[in-house]
């Protein structure tokens, strides 16, 4: 996913070669809260954690984004206030959102969490009337297409060479109405 593209090459964006150990965390009651500029660096960690391709956005990104009153920014924290999931959305103009990141930790995930933070972020949008929400996923990236067709977004095109690589992406939509 790249939205901000054009911000994020401006930038050297960081990529891990060492695959990483995942043990699953011990299971607990996880909370949805807003995320903000305090919490910067430990969305920094968990980012290059999330998108270890070179995916993952800069601090300069995310600083754009935790001050910028057109983004909605949300936070997975566990009883202990760790945080093991985020996901920013942006209205635009046309007051419609755009998905720009969504990430869970290795440890925390297939227990639901991103789907509820999809669901967390469609409930607080339509309280601000936005109709339609889209986002761009790599055709490789097949896991986050099943969590977006799951929360019935739909493919409406395929963009040819979106990414730095050459990949194409999906551009997926869903109505909020
Ligand atoms: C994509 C990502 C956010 C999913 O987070 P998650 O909390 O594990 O997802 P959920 O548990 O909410 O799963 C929701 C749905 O996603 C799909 N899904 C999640 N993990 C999957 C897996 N390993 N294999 C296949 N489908 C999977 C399933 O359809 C699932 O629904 P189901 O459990 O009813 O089958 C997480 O894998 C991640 O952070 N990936 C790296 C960052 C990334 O790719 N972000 C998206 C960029 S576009």
């Amino acid at each position: 996913m790249a939205v901000l593209e054009t911000i994020k090459n401006f930038f050297t964006p960081t990529g891990f070669a060492e695959p990483e150990v995942i043990v699953p965390a011990p299971l607990c009651e996880y909370e949805i809260r807003p995320l903000t500029l305090d919490q910067l660096p430990d969305v920094l960690r968990l980012n290059i954690r999330c998108f270890r391709n070179g995916d993952n956005y800069t601090k300069y990104t995310f600083e754009y984004l935790l001050n910028e009153a057109k983004t909605l920014s949300y936070r997975v924290v566990t009883p202990q206030d760790e945080l093991v999931g985020f996901a920013f959305v942006m209205v635009n103009e046309s007051n419609a959102a755009h998905l720009t990141t969504i990430g869970v930790a290795p440890e925390h995930r297939q227990r639901n969490l991103a789907a509820r933070l999809l669901s967390h972020i469609e409930d607080a949008l339509r309280k601000r009337e936005v109709g339609t929400i889209m986002l761009e996923v790599r055709v490789g990236n097949t896991i986050a297409q099943n969590l977006y067709r799951r929360a019935d977004y739909t493919v409406v095109q395929r963009i040819a060479k979106y990414y730095n690589n050459g990949e194409d992406c999906f551009l997926m939509m869903k109505s909020l109405y």
